[in-house]
């Protein structure tokens, strides 16, 4: 179900007030041991991304209430990047970051993540960038099987070098000439099984695993409730993954 009714808005300064707000409700509807599901940003740390030029903060409204907010970071060469142990064979200007995509409990189950993601492809292919990435918490299924739905390429899960939460690191080519070469004729499935919450512990050791061994997690398979993983073909696209892989052996001593 799709709510098309909802007014989508380029956020500034003047919204701080209503993202603070959204943040907080969805924070205090969060479980102690789902408090990390997002970064708990501070009115500076939304004022800058606001003021930046090189983010853009998105509002999806009902009449003049907030319902959804996403950031999406174009970071430049000459920048400190998010996210730099993940996709760090492409240029700071060749990557768009997808960052803090929350939903008013009231509003979820209607594709509005699905529309974040949407309008952040769509503004980070305008400016030219290559591939879009993004970070989400292990622990999270609802978020990372709706990037999956959407699209989104499981290349690496492991540990956040900052403070070593189990992660979950996707991508999405915004090119033809950057997605992977996947072999369809190979595919292995991993079944989430029917309490996924319960699950994760064991689902992130698999998956880690199947990662470490070059399979991408391709696409969820919503009939069997699983996620389908695909070896890559070429030797070329081969090395993409690798240079990521090698780096999170190196980080985390795998
Ligand atoms: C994660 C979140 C953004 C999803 O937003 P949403 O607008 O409800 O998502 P969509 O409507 O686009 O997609 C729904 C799909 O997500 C998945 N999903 C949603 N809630 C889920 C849950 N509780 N458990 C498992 N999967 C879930 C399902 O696959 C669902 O697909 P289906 O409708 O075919 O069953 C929302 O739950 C949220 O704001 N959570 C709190 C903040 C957060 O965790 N943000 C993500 C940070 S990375």
């Amino acid at each position: 179900m799709t709510n098309n009714k909802l007014e989508l808005r380029k956020l500034d300064i003047n919204d701080l007030d209503n993202l603070i707000a959204l943040q907080n409700k969805i924070i205090s509807g969060f479980h102690p041991d789902e408090q990390h599901f997002i970064l708990h940003r501070t009115r500076e740390d939304f004022a800058k991304a606001l003021n930046s030029n090189t983010a853009h903060v998105f509002g999806l409204f009902d009449g003049n209430k907030l319902v959804s907010q996403s950031i999406l970071s174009l970071p430049a060469d000459d920048q400190k990047r998010e996210l730099p142990e993940y996709a760090s064979n492409y240029k700071n200007s060749e990557i768009a970051v997808f960052k803090a995509v929350l939903v008013d409990k009231d509003y979820r189950g209607q594709g509005l993540m699905k529309r974040m993601l949407k309008t952040r492809e769509e503004v980070a292919r305008f400016h030219g960038r290559k591939i879009a990435i993004t970070q989400i918490a292990a622990d999270n299924p609802a978020s990372w099987v709706n990037a999956l739905q959407y699209g989104m390429q499981i290349t690496k899960v492991g540990y956040d070098p900052e403070d070593g939460a189990k992660v979950i690191y996707l991508q999405k080519a915004l090119y033809q000439s950057e997605s992977l070469n996947i072999d369809i004729d190979k595919s292995q499935k991993l079944a989430l099984g029917s309490d996924v919450h319960a699950n994760v512990p064991i689902l992130f050791n698999k998956m880690q695993k199947m990662s470490q061994c070059g399979l991408i997690g391709t696409a969820w398979d919503k009939e069997r409730n699983a996620i389908l993983w695909h070896p890559l073909k070429e030797e070329k696209q081969q090395s993409k993954i690798q240079i990521n892989q090698v780096i999170s052996k190196r980080a985390y001593g795998f």
